[in-house]
């Protein structure tokens, strides 16, 4: 089936910047199948400054005049804390090629990312869908300033998490991924609100490989849009090659984009979702899919949200032929 679809969907991009995510900003800014609305950065793999410089440039990158707004710049409770992701996206969080994205024409949106999601949503009810792939702190503050858009928002996706599955547990403890970790408070505020949570886990990520000549096919293309995501997955590469000797990268981000546009690739499990909050399992991302403890646990009475448990990963990375 062609991933192709006649409405493009209407999606804000809740980002931190990070070259998995401009990957994921490539698909949603540049495949046909997405009207991308506006853009908003979280801290995660850099300062909240970094991560916004490099949303507006990675905006302006891929030909969209759409606004960005900056969001939080740490976690709702000050005593978390994420280690420093140089290591993995470089010290501009974009493999070193930050510098070389252009000057974006649009000025940086006035308002704090939750007031834009917030204002964005009210005004289109029903209609717009929050990809979320970084710390999960600003859709919690838009949450908190305004819950009624719970009911208005058409559906979130979000990377984070992992479940267990095929052997993907944690990637910065035993038990937690790194955009849970950043803010587990944040991310078991949003899997237990009262809108529909699609979960895209290092379940199925770490599923989604693409090798360096998957990447390497991006060169050339997009008016020097794909040459610079080439050059930017050279940094990250290298991590998980010296990490996981996969010779390529996750496409993490990218899948929460994915499944908009091809959702039979994916395989989803149901059921209410919960973080731990505390102890050595802190940022563990729990479902209970059974449905058979009753009430009185801490799942009960939540919404159910799907969480994915199996990819179809090349449907996946076959949407990188679709832009540019
Ligand atoms: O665990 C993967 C996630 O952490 C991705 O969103 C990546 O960009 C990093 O933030
Ligand atoms: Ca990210």
């Amino acid at each position: 089936m062609d991933s192709q679809i006649s409405s493009p969907i209407p999606v804000i991009f809740d980002t931190d910047p990070g070259i998995d995510d401009a990957l994921a900003l490539a698909l949603l800014a540049c495949h046909p199948g997405f009207d991308l609305v506006a853009v908003t950065a979280v801290f995660g793999n850099g300062p909240v400054e970094t991560t916004t410089r490099n949303a507006r440039g990675l905006t302006a990158l891929f030909g969209k005049d759409i606004p960005v707004a900056a969001g939080a710049s740490g976690p709702l409770l000050d005593k978390r804390r994420r280690k420093d992701a140089a290591h993995v996206h470089g010290d501009d969080g974009l493999g070193g090629v930050a510098a070389r994205l252009p000057e974006p024409a649009r000025a940086l949106d006035p308002r704090p990312a939750h007031q834009l999601i917030c204002d964005m949503v009210n005004a289109r009810p029903g209609e717009i869908t929050l990809v979320a792939v970084g710390p999960f702190t600003n859709l919690a503050l838009a949450l908190a300033h305004d819950a009624s858009i719970a009911g208005k928002v058409k559906r979130v996706v979000v990377m984070g998490g992992a479940f267990g599955l095929k052997g993907h547990a944690g990637n910065v403890s035993p038990v937690a991924e790194a955009n849970i970790m950043a803010d587990p408070e944040a991310a078991d505020q949003v899997f237990t609100a009262a809108w529909p949570v699609t979960i895209v886990g290092l379940d199925v990520t770490q599923e989604a490989i693409m090798r360096e000549a998957d990447l390497a096919k991006l060169r050339g293309r997009g008016d020097g849009a794909g040459e610079l995501l080439w050059l930017a997955t050279r940094h990250y590469q290298q991590f998980y090659d010296a990490r996981d000797g996969i010779g390529g990268i996750y496409a993490h981000d990218a899948s929460a984009a994915a499944i908009l546009l091809v959702p039979e690739a994916f395989t989803l499990r149901a059921g209410p979702v919960r973080v731990a909050l505390e102890g050595i399992a802190t940022g563990q991302t729990i479902q209970d899919w059974r449905n058979e403890h009753g009430t009185g646990t801490p799942w009960s009475g939540h919404p159910s949200q799907q969480v994915c448990v199996e990819v179809d990963a090349p449907r996946v990375l076959a949407l990188f032929d679709e832009i540019f």
